[in-house]
């Protein structure tokens, strides 16, 4: 009788092992088979991913061309002005009519700058963001080993004076496509956003290149006393 117990509970904990050791199993190895799915969910679905095949057709795509002859209706970006900077085939010296350039473009153009160009020009502008100077400071303080040769190219200052005098269409390029090691905003930043962002750029550039000149005559009879401003060319 004692034989059959002891039997009997070996067996029962023998079996109660087995789907321990197949998850100890499943967690050590690995497998090309998907995962078991008890709940489906709509998770699995017959469909035709990007570049696979498909019989029904002569060619065996499942991606199907255009239809021959087949014309795109809107979003163009005809609006070379508006959507490249760009007047017969030159930059822009003027803002495209859908901008309209006000006090609010400015408001809008800081905020955009400030979130998007400031870590690398700094809030003023003069290239000398927090990226830059952190940049700097691990190339000094680093081991050569460490830093292999990298080299770091310095955000430039947009008061530069080839920088301030370039064409707004130019200005727009630069952030929408980048300019050698500086990278494009297009994907990030949309394309209104980069027109205040423009207005704003140019206000900043002249906001440190301003000249008693810039004032209409009335208002520069006040200002004798207040250095703030280069006397006059
Ligand atoms: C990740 C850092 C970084 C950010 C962010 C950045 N820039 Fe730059 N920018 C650079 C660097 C670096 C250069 C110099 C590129 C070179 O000379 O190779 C540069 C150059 C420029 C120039 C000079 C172009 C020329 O013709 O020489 C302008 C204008 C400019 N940036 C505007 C902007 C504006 C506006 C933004 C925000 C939308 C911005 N940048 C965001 C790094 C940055």
């Amino acid at each position: 009788m004692i034989k059959v117990v002891i039997f009997i509970v070996t067996v029962v904990i023998t079996v109660a092992m087995i789907p321990l050791a197949l998850a100890a199993t499943a967690r050590s190895m690995s497998t090309k088979k998907p995962r078991i799915h008890f709940v489906q969910d709509m998770d699995n679905q017959p469909k035709f991913r990007a570049q696979h095949s498909n019989d029904l057709f002569l060619d065996g795509r499942a991606m199907r061309p255009p239809v021959a002859g087949t014309v795109a209706r809107g979003n163009l970006k005809e609006d070379s002005h508006y959507n490249l900077g760009v007047v017969n085939d030159a930059w822009a010296t003027t803002f495209p009519a859908q901008v309209r350039v006000d006090m609010d473009l400015l408001q809008r153009g800081r905020a955009r700058f400030n979130i998007y160009c400031t870590p690398c020009h700094g809030y003023a502008g003069y290239g000398d963001g927090m990226v830059n100077k952190r940049a700097q400071e691990i190339l000094e303080n680093s081991d050569p080993a460490v830093v292999k040769g990298s080299t770091w190219v310095q955000p430039k200052s947009l008061h530069e004076q080839l920088i301030s005098e370039q064409p707004i269409g130019q200005l727009f390029n630069t952030i929408t496509n980048g300019v050698r090691t500086m990278s494009g905003y297009a994907a990030q930043i949309p394309l209104a956003d980069r027109w205040a962002i423009v207005a704003y750029v140019k206000a900043l550039q002249k906001s440190q290149d301003a000249n008693l000149n810039d004032l209409p005559a009335d208002q520069r009879r006040d200002l004798p006393t207040i250095k703030l401003f280069k006397e006059p060319n």
